[in-house]
């Protein structure tokens, strides 16, 4: 079983990233480090820890991650953010109160010694800012030859990005930290706007979960019906909800969902084009730093997403 951690801003589609992660036959979800975005850090940290209840997964520890960038003072949720996750970050779906309580180690700790205890075993799948990453980047330079592998949703290459023209909501909150991880020479594939707003889900799969008369069934297809709503107002043309953060997990197990392109890539750091993840010209003669994905077969992907989801959420 490949050891897995994830690194989420806990809104709709990180929570269906958890429940792929902990679907998958082929996973040890060794723990869940959280971050801003969706909603506040303690906010995703809690609905990590509900959601893995809720999937009767309680033996998976959730730690707190960095609360905002390193080049700001302080982090607010953007409203825009609000009206697609809810004011709670999973739809406003009340879920019961967390038995399990938030590690005492920091999530920037625990990254750390798991990649120095796993190093080439250990597979890391952040789908929020990647302000965590860069911190423990920053604090062990070292993890960056020896951690296994990083599949991260975030930024677009070949479609305009979806908080401004150029940037994509995960990379812009800390474009800074974006660029210290695409330039670090660790091993990165960045699943984008470009393959997931490929990848959509509708009511049809929601209501195959409501059908299931169970109380994850329930709960998901509440939660998920929200950010469907939600796209069909921000996102009329689309007719569903992006699959986001979930197919980051996907890739990173079966990488053959994607068709990829290797590149080199920075983030830029400043001006109107903040959070662009991009391939400089100048660097064309530099090594490659990125496996960028650039077309997905959804069908396929969507087959083993509802196969896992489906199968999981029968059983609670
Ligand atoms: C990304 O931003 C967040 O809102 C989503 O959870 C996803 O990780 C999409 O741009
Ligand atoms: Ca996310």
């Amino acid at each position: 079983k490949r050891k897995m951690i994830l690194d989420l801003d806990t809104g709709i589609d990180d929570a269906m990233a958890i429940a792929y992660a902990v679907g998958a036959p082929d996973v040890d979800l060794i723990g869940i480090i959280s971050s801003y975005g969706n909603c506040l850090v303690d906010q995703a940290a809690i609905n990590s820890l509900q959601i893995l209840e809720l999937l009767g997964a309680t033996d998976v520890p959730v730690f707190l991650g960095e609360p905002h960038s390193s080049t700001t003072e302080h982090f607010d949720v953007m409203p825009i953010s609000q009206q697609i996750h809810g004011m709670n970050g999973i739809g406003d779906v009340n879920l019961p109160e967390p038995k399990r309580a938030v590690e005492k180690q920091s999530g920037v700790d625990f990254l750390i010694d798991a990649v120095h205890q796993y190093g080439a075993d250990l597979t890391l799948v952040p789908t929020g800012p990647l302000t965590n990453l860069a911190e423990a980047l920053e604090k062990a330079p070292d993890i960056a030859s020896t951690i296994g592998n990083v599949t991260l949703m975030g930024g677009a290459l070949t479609v305009p990005g979806n908080v401004s023209h150029y940037a994509e909501a995960n990379i812009n909150q800390d474009a800074e930290a974006a660029n210290a991880v695409f330039t670090s020479a660790m091993p990165l594939t960045m699943v984008g706007l470009d393959v997931t707003l490929r990848t959509l889900l509708t009511k049809t799969e929601t209501q195959q979960w409501r059908d299931l008369k169970t109380t994850a069934g329930a709960k998901f297809a509440d939660i998920v019906d929200y950010y469907i709503a939600a796209y069909d107002i921000t996102s009329p043309d689309l007719h569903g909800c992006a699959l986001h953060d979930p197919l980051a997990v996907g890739v990173s197990l079966d990488p053959s969902f994607v068709t990829t392109l290797d590149l080199n890539m920075y983030v830029q750091a400043s001006g109107e084009d903040y959070g662009r993840t991009i391939g400089d010209p100048a660097r064309l003669n530099d090594p490659t730093n990125v496996t960028v994905a650039l077309t997905v077969d959804k069908d396929r992907y969507l087959k083993t997403f509802m196969n896992y989801l489906t199968t999981l959420f029968k059983a609670h």
